[in-house]
């Protein structure tokens, strides 16, 4: 699977992958997934948000076990956020078919769409509408780099952007999703272990920061008679890193914009996307008004109109606690019975990045696995996982599928 999925949306200067949704790499992943699905003679199904379904047993059955992620990724991004889960995924269904499991509820691998919203700004698009989280209309007006919305982009893909919405039906008949994911940071390396359970996902949002100032000439402008907007976005990136030094949050501005974007301009616009991030609420309120005021202040000082807008928004997920107790002793209790006894339990731990199992953890009982990455590093090529280390979790994947799905 990884031989097929590798030299798709690679981009061969970077060496990452530029999966975006809706566009020819997103469908060549869509592809391959179909592809899977009819290899193993599962049952295969695009819901009307995009996102793509393989079935064993009955999709309109009762109390589904769902498991799986996404294949789109950021820009430059790595191999493995996303499609390790998915697939681990299909590993994890072989792996169960070769113990001879026989299956008492109907059992999914879902493929979620556009998760990272590196194109239309928006992360777990396929998700959130599904969940009702993102209304049609929003979904409607949602624009990229070049001004193509989202339905445009859909259409273009062969994809019906009228048909998209609400799955409420769906959702209620799946009795748990479990999400397998690389993890984003180096808890696993720093406790020794190839695999841990989730606890829970900051809250976290994206914020649009439009700085306007005068477009004038480089060369001929006196610095006392200029209005800089980058100025003040630079110094908007230095607050950001204070503030979030002081409180304890994460802030980032990864993304920019500039107009008219000239060598030899003063600029007349520079939009800045803050990312934030904290593990309480209380935490990134103070953070990204600690930001803002910040901005206000050198903005008004350097006769600089600023907009805020905030784009996105994830409160906090505490995954349920039910279900995550239900992995912790399917996966200990394996540990303790099996030839691999380490007596050791597995780790639970708490993650600043976003999934669609956390969105959709608010209509589905949900959890998260998630799998060593010895360095830490994820959203670039660099992202990394041991293949033992992804033997390991499918392994454990496939424990919690058979102890859900085949009790
Ligand atoms: C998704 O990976 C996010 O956390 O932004
Ligand atoms: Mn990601
Ligand atoms: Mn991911």
């Amino acid at each position: 699977m990884w031989r097929e999925l590798a030299p798709l949306g690679r981009d061969a200067g970077s060496g990452g992958y530029r999966r975006h949704a809706w566009t020819a790499a997103d469908a060549e992943c869509r592809a391959w997934f179909r592809e899977q699905v009819e290899a193993r003679g599962l049952g295969y199904e695009v819901d009307r948000n995009g996102n793509q379904w393989a079935w064993l047993g009955d999709p309109l059955g009762p109390d589904a076990v769902v498991t799986g992620s996404h294949l789109d990724s950021v820009p430059d991004g790595g191999a493995f956020d996303g499609p390790l889960g998915v697939v681990s995924s299909f590993a994890a269904l072989d792996e169960l078919r070769a113990r001879g499991a026989r299956f008492t509820r109907p059992l999914a691998i879902a493929n979620f769409g556009d998760e990272e919203g590196a194109r239309f700004g928006l992360a777990c698009v396929g998700s959130r509408l599904a969940a009702g989280q993102l209304t049609v209309d929003q979904a409607h007006r949602l624009r990229d780099a070049a001004g193509v919305t989202l339905p445009q982009a859909m259409a273009a893909a062969g994809y019906d952007p009228d048909a998209i919405g609400p799955d409420p039906e769906r959702l209620a008949r799946i009795g748990a999703f479990v999400e397998l994911h690389v993890e984003q940071g180096r808890a696993l390396d720093l406790t020794g272990d190839p695999v841990g359970i989730a606890s829970a996902i900051w809250p976290h949002g994206r914020w649009r920061y439009d700085f306007r100032g005068e477009a004038n000439h480089a060369g001929t402008t006196r610095l006392a008679d200029r209005r800089d907007p980058m100025l003040t976005y630079a110094e908007t990136v230095l607050a950001a890193r204070r503030e979030a030094e002081l409180t304890g949050a994460l802030a980032t501005f990864g993304k920019v914009a500039v107009e008219p974007n000239g060598v030899n301009a003063i600029p007349s616009l520079v939009r800045g996307w803050l990312d934030s991030r904290a593990a309480d609420q209380a935490t990134l309120d103070a953070v990204v008004s600690g930001i803002e005021r910040a901005a206000r202040e050198h903005a008004e000082r350097a006769g600089i109109d600023l907009d805020v807008v905030r784009e996105s928004f994830t409160p906090v997920v505490d995954f349920q606690h039910a279900l995550r107790d239900e992995l912790r002793a399917i996966l200990t209790g394996r540990a303790r019975g099996g030839a691999a006894d380490t007596g050791r339990a597995v780790p639970v731990l708490g993650t600043g990045a976003g999934h669609d199992a956390g969105i959709l953890s608010a209509s589905v009982p949900t959890a998260m696995l998630f799998v060593r990455n010895p360095t830490g590093i994820s959203h670039s090529p660099a992202e990394h996982a041991a293949e033992d280390d992804c033997a390991a979790g499918v392994t454990a994947l496939a424990d919690v599928l058979e102890g859900l799905a085949c009790r």
